[in-house]
């Protein structure tokens, strides 16, 4: 059995799916979930919603605050369920000999670079970038009885899903103008693979630190490009620079990971963001029809 905090966040739901409730207790806060269990971890202890002789041997930390300038715009109530929320949730399980598996981010890169692998020394430059390494280095200090998957921008095929690809191609029949930057890099990866990931980790008991990212790196225009291509539209499209747009938290440029090590330990293979930009076009066209 396995415990997901945070099981009615965008991956959350996902991998609560895929688990199903016989193999998962499931909690979510504000958006209740089917088979759920209500859990406010900012207020509540886990001894409240998971009784201490539950079989569980990993939990998966998805809830937090992941929005980067709200993380800067509110950093006490970010640092709150962020840091202090997760780190009393880490220091139950371990206690209860529960295996945590967090989930941070490609953010704790400074992004002067690029191609980041797991020996690469972390330097935030976002108030969520930190969050999260001050999360992992606690986790680092405690145990070495963890796992911590860094993960790229993290997308959908499903048209209906609010993801990085649904929000694009809504701008496009919209006509809006899509301001899309030339110098921002990363590795978006398919919510599937997440889930593939996490249930990999958890079988083969792997510990310690893995990028979870493709293994190609686009920037932001060239996968918004591509998207366009796939599903046949035109747009009113600015390519630009990370500086033009007015960000509250200073944005890194180049964030593209190195899955490799998590990819030679689980021997599993991720979709490319081509295919998955095929398919979310394929899936958009039925829908319209
Ligand atoms: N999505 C990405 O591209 C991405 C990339 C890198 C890392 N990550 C990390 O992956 C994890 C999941 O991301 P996501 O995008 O799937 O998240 P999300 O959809 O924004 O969901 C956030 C989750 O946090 C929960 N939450 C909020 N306040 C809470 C509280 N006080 N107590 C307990 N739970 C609370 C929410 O519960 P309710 O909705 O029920 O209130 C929800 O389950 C996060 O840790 C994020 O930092 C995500």
């Amino acid at each position: 059995m396995i415990l997901i905090l945070g099981a009615s966040s965008f991956i959350g739901r996902h991998l609560f799916r895929a688990y199903g409730p016989a193999r998962a207790i499931g909690t979510y806060c504000g958006r209740p979930v089917a088979d759920g269990r209500f859990f406010d971890a900012t207020r509540m202890r886990l001894a409240d919603v998971v009784p201490r002789d539950a079989a569980v041997s990993h939990a998966v930390l998805c809830f937090a605050e992941p929005k980067i300038d709200a993380c800067k715009a509110d950093r006490q109530r970010s640092d709150a369920l962020n840091v202090r929320a997760a780190i009393a949730a880490i220091d139950e399980l371990l206690d209860r000999g529960i295996t945590p598996v967090f989930l941070s981010t490609e953010y704790v890169f400074d992004g002067r670079r690029g191609g980041y692998t797991e020996e690469d020394p972390p330097n935030p430059t976002t108030v969520y970038g930190g969050q999260k390494l001050e999360v992992e280095r606690h986790l680092a200090r405690r145990t070495a009885d963890f796992v911590v998957l860094r993960l790229a921008k993290v997308f959908s095929v499903d048209p209906e899903e609010e993801t990085i690809l649904s929000g694009w191609c809504r701008q496009l029949r919209d006509g809006e103008t899509i301001d899309a930057a030339t110098d921002q890099v990363f590795s978006p990866i398919e919510v599937r693979d997440v889930v593939a990931a996490v249930e990999a980790v958890i079988r083969r008991n792997l510990r310690g630190v893995f990028h979870l990212a493709t293994p190609e790196a686009w920037s932001r225009l060239g996968m918004l490009r591509l998207l366009m291509e796939r599903l046949g539209m035109e747009g009113r499209v600015i390519p630009c620079r990370l500086e033009d747009l007015r960000f509250l938290d200073h944005r890194p440029r180049d964030l593209s990971l190195d899955p490799a090590k998590l990819l030679g330990a689980t021997g599993l293979t991720f979709r490319d963001v081509r295919s998955g930009c095929e398919e979310f076009a394929q899936r958009a066209h039925a829908l319209s029809r």
